[in-house]
């Protein structure tokens, strides 16, 4: 099969490479891959920046998400038949969706939106459990209650602002100009442009945040919380609440706690709680979140999509991180 790769850690190009299709395991699926979508985290794994948390082996192939149809079933699979169309974020040691072809545990997978075409399909699943991961796992957003969402005009602010509304929160989110309208459309109540205006001096008493982009603007996030609120980045460092949880050991684990010992004073000073959010995939959420998006109550964003053999430049074009929603790969 025809496959993106890059052969070592750093910033080399994807090559296209002819490789041999995945062989599948008892509880496996073989996907054939109809389009995939770009999400930063291609590039920070490419990097070499996300190595304290999963290591590949090279040649790598990248690629997060999916849409497709299942082309072969293992003998323990009862979930999924062949010619099923459905959409999946793989399990992270699985990774590779720019490319023809996938194995992946049928536990990772749902049926895709019935009103979706397979682009917009793939744009949904890393992003929207991310979003949901948030929003309902950890932030446990409430009707009535009011909600920061960094970065609203990007590929995660698009699907969470609208699941936001969807849940009953009240809105505010940072955008540029050139994000405005497009956040607006969302339902975003409040929309602060980050370039000319400070959000930490706009908002007051809020009881959440949802941060996409890390550093300062996480650490001044915290004032914009109420005490007792919450605060989730999926960009700021990991503590050592995370590496507990995530099984990092006692090394890493130390680790995390010295290099967020600034979020967990923040924490203290505002009494608020700061959680680290490394999303996982789940066949069980992408059905609910198909189930939004078939009742018209989510709709995905696609900023623009690239030919497979363009999957480099689609690359890029996601690194400039100016994309207004989602970046696609059309495989086939
Ligand atoms: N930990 C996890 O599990 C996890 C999961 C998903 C994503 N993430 C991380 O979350 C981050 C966001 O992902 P994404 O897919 O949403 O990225 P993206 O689509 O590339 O985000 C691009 C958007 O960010 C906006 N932006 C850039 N700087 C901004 C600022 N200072 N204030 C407000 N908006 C700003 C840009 O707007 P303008 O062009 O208008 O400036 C653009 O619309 C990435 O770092 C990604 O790795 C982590």
């Amino acid at each position: 099969m025809r496959a993106m790769v890059v052969d070592r850690y750093g910033k080399v190009p994807m090559r296209l490479a002819e490789i041999p299709t995945p062989e599948i395991g008892e509880y496996e699926v073989l996907a054939e891959i109809h389009a995939a979508s770009i999400n930063p985290i291609d590039f920070k794994i490419r990097d070499g920046k996300v190595k304290l948390l999963v290591k590949y082996k090279m040649p790598l192939i990248l690629g997060n998400d999916f849409s497709g149809v299942v082309a072969k079933v293992g003998a323990k699979v009862t979930r999924f038949k062949v010619g099923d169309e459905i959409y999946a974020r793989p399990r992270k040691s699985k990774i590779g969706t720019f490319a023809e072809y996938i194995a992946i545990h049928e536990d990772d997978i749902a049926l895709k939106p019935k009103n979706l075409s397979f682009e917009e399909a793939a744009s949904v699943p890393l992003v929207g459990l991310t979003s949901y991961q948030a929003l309902t796992d950890i932030l446990h957003l409430q009707k009535g209650q009011k909600i920061l969402i960094q970065a609203g005009a990007g590929g995660v602010g698009t699907f969470a602002i609208q699941l936001a509304k969807l849940m009953g929160a009240t809105v505010a989110t940072t955008a540029s100009e050139a994000g405005a309208n497009l956040v607006k459309s969302l339902g975003a109540d409040t929309i602060i442009n980050y370039k000319t205006e400070k959000f930490e001096e706009l908002l007051k008493n809020y009881d959440a945040v949802f941060d996409t982009l890390g550093g300062e603007i996480l650490e001044k996030s915290f004032e914009v919380i109420k005490s007792g609120g919450k605060v989730v980045s999926v960009s700021g460092l990991p503590n050592a609440r995370f590496g507990k949880e995530y099984g990092s050991g006692f090394f890493k684990t130390l680790l995390f706690s010295a290099a967020s010992h600034k979020l967990t004073a923040l924490e203290k000073k505002h009494h608020v709680q700061y959680t680290f959010l490394f999303m996982k995939p789940s066949g069980e959420q992408l059905r609910v979140i198909a189930n939004y998006i078939e009742t018209g109550k989510i709709k995905p964003v696609i900023d623009k999509v690239f030919p497979f053999e363009d999957a480099q430049k689609a690359m890029e074009y996601a690194e400039s991180g100016r994309a207004k929603g989602k970046i696609i790969v059309k495989i086939r």
